[in-house]
């Protein structure tokens, strides 16, 4: 099994109180849904992991990135879990929450955003068809499900539709890399609310360079998690980056997870990045 864990970050400064975002108009609610081939869902549990080295800018030695990717195929085998042992509001780390979990179930990666001062995660979060909470319905910002037919849901959604619909795992990200195939990352800026991470304007998040963690699948429902390393503001990928990443990958539909100071890959019990939070 692979689990997605809440938690994680530090991709900057400190924020001002929330003073909300413009709530998306049911036009502006965009959003995927896919039902993985049948041989994909009955696929029994199988991480390929794979580490890279790769440039997206071959006129820039120093733009080069190392990364891992994790291929986890059957949707099914993912979950989203909130921090442990306490859930959202505890400040742990994403690795220490992670280490339990990989050790018994593989893999395990740090997901969803938090509030750096409080703790509080952001977002919509369902874990194992439990609503561990929803967003404020002005904070729309990228999530990556799961229904419990296996069927993937990418996009925008309500906290009634949360609460509603049959999602088994829900995680929010920030930013929308690829849609359906292309790039949907400008459409994302101008779409998502920017209080969901603390790094500046949506724009300066996404240019900064840092270490990134990204959801997707690609076109049979195969589920792909890329990781790459890096410090904020000194070097890493720039969601540019992960958008070529992630096509480079075959993904059709990626989301930008929450990376910087402690993304945290982990595979059976083992740190397989290097996160950066307490260097
Ligand atoms: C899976 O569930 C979703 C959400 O209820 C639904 O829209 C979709 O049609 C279902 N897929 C299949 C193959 O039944
Ligand atoms: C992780 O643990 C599983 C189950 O114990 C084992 O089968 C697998 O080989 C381990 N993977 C690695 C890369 O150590």
């Amino acid at each position: 099994m692979l689990f997605l864990l809440l938690a994680v970050s530090v991709l900057g400064d400190g924020v001002k109180e929330d003073e909300g975002c413009p709530a998306l108009r049911d036009d502006q609610l965009v959003r995927v849904r896919l039902d993985p081939e049948e041989d994909v869902l009955r696929r029994p549990f199988h991480a390929e992991f794979q580490p890279f080295y790769a440039t997206t800018d071959w006129e820039s030695p120093e733009r080069f990135l190392v990364g891992y990717t994790v291929e986890v195929g059957n949707p099914l085998h993912l979950s989203a879990h909130p921090p442990s042992p306490e859930g959202c509001g505890e400040r742990s780390r994403a690795r220490d929450t992670a280490a339990p979990i990989a050790s018994c179930r593989r893999v395990a990666v740090s997901a969803g955003f938090f509030d750096t001062r409080t703790g509080r995660c952001y977002g919509h979060l369902v874990s194992g068809g439990r609503v561990v909470q929803t967003a404020e319905p002005w904070r729309f910002n990228a999530h990556f499900g799961l229904f419990r037919n296996g069927s993937i849901f990418v996009g925008y959604v309500r906290p009634e539709e949360v609460r509603e619909w049959p999602f088994k795992e829900l995680v929010g990200g920030v930013l929308w890399l690829i849609k359906d195939g292309r790039s949907f990352f400008d459409q994302s800026i101008r779409l998502e609310c920017g209080k969901t991470q603390e790094t500046g304007s949506l724009r300066e998040f996404a240019e900064v360079k840092s270490a990134r963690v990204i959801l997707g699948h690609d076109e049979r429902g195969q589920v792909k998690i890329i990781v790459v390393e890096g410090k904020t503001r000194k070097f890493g990928a720039t969601l540019k980056d992960m958008e070529i990443l992630a096509i480079s990958q075959g993904l059709v539909n990626a989301v930008n997870l929450d990376g910087g100071g402690s993304a945290a890959l982990l595979l059976n019990s083992t740190l397989l990045n290097l996160p950066t939070d307490s260097w």
